[in-house]
């Protein structure tokens, strides 16, 4: 076979290695994490006991997620210093070039420079876990100039979130168990989805021994790219742009004359349809019926009707969750960073497994630029 048959581009169809954490089987629309559906987990199950699951490869006694929460609630607040260098960014910066910045400077804290143990991994995902969230809701909320609120160690993680984000009127959705619910939901079914790109990233920079904090800055930069996690954000504008329901079939077929690619269709995995929208489209569609979004679903079945019978390509999860943070009130360039919430949990799994079993990730390339030449040959002409 030559070298040119052997390239598999953007590595579509290759197994690079085992993993324990979750399964994804595209014939069956099916995702498992350690084994359980995700679609149970979105139903009966806290985020944090995901996260628990993911971990640890066990869902959590009473007992044990009691004292994983007491944990995880301490770990919340942000030193002052780190606060300074999110005050120090540029409003008009990417929020996702915060939370990578965020990362960044949380790993210049660590004193352990390279990651070496399955529970000092597992300590900077909790870590991150609760720093992140108030990192987040920091950022939407000077960009706004409103006040900074402190977290809470009263609430749950999605409760305190929200909280943070929207405060606590009594129409914020931190005091809404439907509203609480649905982000909730859409926290699990974004948290872990085998080797994504982002997911790879972190193996791949894991693979080298160096550290998580550095896996997990590198995760984030993969994340925010529009083909990834950026394209719950996309959604959301080009529904924006297209505003009235009645122009939605036009622009999609419009878009495909043009061969634009179409942002939240479409998956390099399941051909048939992903397994988590379903559960994320139902989420939606009972937000909008509550909160007068019945425009966005209606858009939300034109786009996705059009779209298959044009091309048969399914919606992925970022197409339902787009309008659902919409609907729950989020600024649209913050769409991805609530994603990365959900998707620590999900690299850190990785990378501890990454660095139980370890072989360097280095592919070979099929070299098709000039042939050899010589400097000596060219000089002595
Ligand atoms: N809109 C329009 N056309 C699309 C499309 C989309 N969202 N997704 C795939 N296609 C087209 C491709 O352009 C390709 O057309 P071609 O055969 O004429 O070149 C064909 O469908 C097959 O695509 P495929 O090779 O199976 O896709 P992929 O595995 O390389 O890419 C994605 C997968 C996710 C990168 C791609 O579907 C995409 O860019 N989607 C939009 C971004 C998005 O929603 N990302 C989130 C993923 S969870």
């Amino acid at each position: 076979m030559s070298q040119e048959n052997e390239v598999r581009k953007g590595l579509a169809g290759v197994v690079a290695d085992y993993t324990a954490v979750s399964k994804v089987v595209p014939e069956t629309n099916s995702l498992t994490y350690r084994g359980y559906p995700v679609q149970e987990l979105a139903k009966n199950c806290t985020f944090e006991d995901v996260a628990y699951l993911l971990w640890e490869g066990e869902l959590p006694t009473p007992e044990q997620i009691e004292q994983r929460n007491i944990e995880g609630k301490a770990l919340r607040e942000l030193d002052p210093d780190l606060i300074k260098l999110i005050d120090v960014l540029p409003t008009t910066c990417h929020p996702m070039d915060v939370l990578r910045t965020v990362v960044s400077y949380l790993g210049t804290k660590d004193p352990e420079f390279f990651t070496t143990s399955e529970e000092h991994i597992q300590r900077i995902g909790l870590h991150l876990l609760a720093q992140l969230p108030t990192a987040v809701a920091y950022d939407i909320r000077r960009r706004k100039g409103l006040p900074f609120i402190e977290p809470c160690d009263k609430r749950s993680f999605v409760e305190n979130f929200l909280y943070m984000v929207f405060g606590d009127e009594p129409d914020s959705p931190a005091n809404n168990p439907e509203d609480i619910k649905a982000f909730e939901q859409s926290l699990i079914l974004y948290a872990e989805h085998s080797f994504n790109a982002s997911t790879f990233t972190s193996r791949v920079v894991t693979s080298t021994r160096s550290d998580a904090y550095s896996a997990i800055t590198a995760a984030i930069g993969a994340l925010k790219g529009p083909l990834h996690g950026g394209a719950n954000e996309f959604v959301m504008h080009t529904m924006l742009e297209i505003d009235d329901p009645a122009k939605a079939a036009d622009w999609v077929n419009n878009a495909l004359d043009n061969k634009d690619l179409i942002m939240g269709f479409g998956h390099r995995v399941y051909k048939k349809g992903d397994s988590r929208v379903p559960t994320m489209e139902a989420a939606f569609k009972e937000l909008a019926s509550r909160k007068n979004g019945q425009k966005w679903v209606e858009m939300y079945d034109i786009m996705a009707k059009t779209m298959d019978e044009r091309t048969g390509i399914k919606p992925n999860l970022d197409f339902p969750s787009g309008p659902a943070y919409y609907l729950l009130g989020f600024d649209v360039e913050f769409f991805t960073p609530l994603f990365v919430l959900a998707r620590v949990t999900g690299w850190t799994a990785h990378i501890i497994e990454q660095y139980k079993n370890n072989s360097l990730i280095r592919p070979l390339s099929a070299y098709n630029g000039v042939p050899q030449r010589s400097i000596e040959e060219l000089v002595s002409k």
